[in-house]
């Protein structure tokens, strides 16, 4: 049998252990509050067939398992950067994935859901997400990864149904720019040829690349997505999310009439109706066969919002998607399974792990404003560089001195005295990105935040360290408080 089809029979094999689940809401634990939440759905009987709930403390994921027996929950994880070329050189990657697999066995999740994105590349940190080089290589980079990570998770994640999680990568949304040599929808059917990985499609993040690619240039919004769905591996679709978009803040609304506005992901935004129209066009296609389940993804989005959109949208749509499930189940059904062997990869080349890590050291470093766009995977973004220099100029400062914990709220004394020699706060976003550091601590951007700060108070005005440092110690203290220290041991892995 071809590599290709022993991949896609394993991935059947792992995707008859997650039931049809049909609409939920993909969720935050703390923001809002998740029971609040649920309470006000059930007064309205719209309670969600499902939860996707990101990671948080093991010991409040515990509390939601315990508290909503009824609802089944599945995970969106956070901190792994699977696109990364280096990850698996690091010891921080199998402790953060040990976390993982600890907080999906908590959850008794059905599968665990990775943005194909990263905050961390080549020593450098962000934020938020940065999409992944859009290469042939780097797919090939994010598949080997995938494959680590659902071995990981086949050895120790079981469910009490003896099922291991499911790894689903969700194709992340693009800020103003992206950058490689092949078609985002090329690059997604690259992965699933050679990992038996399952897809998340965010109808949101589609229109990110209809707006960032250029595309909305050439083709109508229909027309592009029929276009993208043709390329796109859409048979590993398990799970559909739908969510918010809005301008940034440090944009703001001002574009030209003629143009579409410059919309980013913002899950707090209410969903736009035209991403509804994209959601139907994509349930009605006929390769959508492996669905299992559409969120709307609502975390930091109010109640009221919620509830209201989520009353909507099952009203609209709940019809539509079982009906696309069921056409699934037909399919499936129809399918012989062969073998129930697990697939093994070709490991990636350290050459080429090497290549890729010096390719996104460039990354960060161009995306940062601190190097020029040289090399082919920045041939058409440096053709059309208004939106590039949107995100160099008022995004990343912003990341950097506003986003997680603003400074001059976080440090005021010692911003205060920074201002009166004539200090810019901006100075420290140039010092953030003058050089990579290696990765110490599993990625925390806020106390990260807090450790550059000092550094950077300590060699621009080293007699104002000692008040940088207190006004530290008081938010290292209070995240502490606030987070229980999570052991990064994994659970034993069970036998029989
Ligand atoms: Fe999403």
């Amino acid at each position: 049998m071809p590599d290709s089809d022993f991949i896609q029979q394993d991935f059947q094999r792992r995707l008859r252990n997650i039931p049809p689940l049909g609409m939920g809401l993909s969720v935050d634990v703390y923001s809002p509050d998740l029971f609040e939440l649920v309470n006000m759905l059930r007064e309205q009987g719209v309670q969600p067939s499902y939860l996707e709930v990101f990671k948080a403390t093991t010991t409040a994921l515990t509390t939601v398992r315990q508290a909503l027996p009824d609802i089944p929950l599945a995970y969106h994880g956070e901190g792994l950067w699977i696109t990364q070329p280096d990850v698996q050189a690091s010891p921080l990657f199998y402790q953060d994935v040990g976390e993982t697999v600890t907080q999906l066995n908590r959850i008794q999740s059905l599968w665990l859901n990775h943005e194909c994105a990263t905050k961390q590349m080549a020593g450098y940190s962000f934020g938020t997400y940065v999409p992944p080089l859009y290469t042939r290589l780097s797919a090939e980079v994010v598949a080997a990864n995938i494959m680590t990570v659902q071995q990981m998770m086949d050895r120790q994640g079981r469910r009490a149904d003896g099922a291991a999680p499911l790894f689903l990568l969700e194709m992340p949304p693009l800020t103003y720019f992206s950058a490689g040599t092949i078609p985002v929808p090329h690059f997604f059917r690259l992965i699933t040829a050679l990992a038996p990985c399952g897809l998340v499609l965010d109808i949101g993040h589609l229109w990110t690349v209809y707006r960032y690619t250029g595309a909305c240039r050439r083709l109508s919004l229909e027309r592009f997505v029929e276009e993208f769905l043709g390329e796109f591996p859409l048979e590993r679709v398990v799970e559909i999310h739908i969510a918010g978009l809005a301008c940034h803040e440090s944009i703001g609304e001002s574009t030209g009439a003629a143009e579409l506005p410059e919309w980013i992901d913002a899950h707090a935004a209410p969903i736009p109706s035209i991403l509804f129209r994209v959601l139907e066009q994509v349930l009605a296609h006929q390769n959508l066969v492996s669905l299992r389940a559409v969120a709307l993804e609502v975390d930091t989005k109010p109640i009221e919002m919620i509830v209201e959109e989520y009353a909507e949208a099952v009203r609209r749509f709940s019809p539509l998607i079982q009906q696309t499930m069921a056409r699934g189940a037909a399919v499936e059904q129809s399918m012989e399974l062969l073998s129930d062997q697990a697939s093994v990869q070709e490991p990636v080349r350290q050459s080429d792990r090497q290549q890729l890590r010096d390719d996104y050291a460039r990354y960060a470093q161009i995306i940062s404003g601190q190097a020029a766009m040289t090399g082919p995977e920045w041939h058409d973004t440096a053709a059309e560089p208004a939106g590039i220099t949107r995100y160099r100029t008022f995004y990343v400062p912003h990341e950097i001195l506003n986003w997680g914990g603003d400074l001059a709220a976080m440090f005021p004394q010692t911003c205060r005295t920074l201002a009166e020699r004539g200090i810019s706060l901006t100075e420290f976003v140039t010092f953030w990105f003058r050089s990579p550091r290696p990765l110490t601590h599993s990625y925390d951007f806020f106390l990260l935040k807090i450790e550059r700060f000092l550094e950077f108070v300590t060699e621009r005005a080293s007699d104002a360290q000692v008040c940088a440092q207190q006004e530290g110690d008081i938010l290292r203290q209070a995240y502490a408080q606030a987070n229980e220290v999570v052991e990064p041991v994994m659970e034993m892995e069970r036998t029989g």
